[in-house]
């Protein structure tokens, strides 16, 4: 008999079960609203008929709306979880934009494909090159040199306590405050153009999304309904909830940057002057 790896809770609240439930509610797998979505884009914007790359595209909400936004765009993207990809590509379907998308199952880190893109999306998924600098350094070669890139990343809005560590499985590490952030792209040799963090309301919506999401597939079933497995569901869903509203909530916020890259023989300048601000400022009185 095949050795059980992962629990029923966890097998229920894993990723993929979770974000296939919420997207239809809440298409973008990350806490932000469509108009949030635009705006940036907004920020964003590059050469004309521009080549996109959106790496760990989920079910596809970024790409859907940048093919929305920019009708002379095309787009690659790239998730590692082949069910994503599989509803991703059905839906550039049926919305008659399988021309100019191209979805693959895929690395972020080893199936990257080797062009030059105008735009780069990786929204939410850091920790897959081992944290935003290693993954600013890896994705830098497929960039333009006048394109831009959109990063999401989570960070502390304050301190984490055990409690919110525990439920998110996490270490103080596993993310910067705000300013942190900012000095570690900074410090990778990129300029911030714009920051995008999201609002209280954003994230509740997106987490109400997810638990909506699984509470359906309890209640409603996905065809073939839930049937002996509702009351798990529901205990999962329970779970889910609450490790939001007593652990991390208010705690763990999100930020979505516009950033563009500096040409390399510039950042030892620009390291030099960054270095210099934050002595100066740690040591102002
Ligand atoms: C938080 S979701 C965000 C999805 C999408 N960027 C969005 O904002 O809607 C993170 C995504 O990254 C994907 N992912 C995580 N690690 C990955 C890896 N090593 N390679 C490719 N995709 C990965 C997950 O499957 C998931 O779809």
């Amino acid at each position: 008999m095949p050795q059980e790896t992962t629990t029923w809770q966890e097998r229920i609240t894993s990723n993929e079960s979770v974000w296939n439930r919420a997207h239809d509610i809440h298409p973008v797998l990350n806490p932000l609203y469509d108009e949030s979505v635009r705006r940036i884009l907004g920020r964003a914007a590059v050469a004309d008929a521009p080549r996109v790359l959106d790496v760990g595209c989920g079910l596809g909400g970024w790409i859907f709306k940048i093919l929305e936004f920019r009708p002379d765009a095309t787009c690659v993207g790239i998730d590692m979880e082949a069910s994503f990809i599989e509803r991703a590509r059905a839906e550039a379907e049926q919305r008659g934009l399988s021309d100019r998308v191209d979805l693959r199952v895929g690395d972020a880190v080893r199936d990257l494909p080797d062009e030059r893109f105008d735009l780069i999306v990786c929204a939410g998924l850091p920790e897959a090159f081992g944290g935003l600098e290693p993954m600013l350094e890896k994705l830098r070669p497929l960039l333009s040199p006048q394109g831009r890139m959109i990063i999401g990343q989570g960070i502390w809005e304050r301190e984490p306590d055990e409690e919110c560590l525990r439920v998110l499985d996490a270490s103080r590490e596993d993310h910067g405050s705000l300013e942190e952030t900012i000095d570690s792209i900074a410090h990778a040799g990129w300029a911030p153009v714009y920051g995008h963090k999201s609002t209280e309301q954003e994230w509740d919506d997106f987490v109400w999304a997810c638990v909506d999401g699984l509470t359906r597939w309890a209640l409603d079933g996905d065809g073939a309904g839930a049937g002996a497995e509702t009351p798990r569901v529901l205990l999962a869903v329970s779970e889910y909830r609450h490790a939001w509203l007593n652990g991390y909530r208010g705690t763990l916020g999100y930020m979505t940057f516009v950033v563009r890259p500096i040409p390399r023989t510039w950042q030892p300048l620009v390291a030099s002057y960054e270095l210099a601000r934050r002595t100066w400022t740690a040591s102002s009185p």
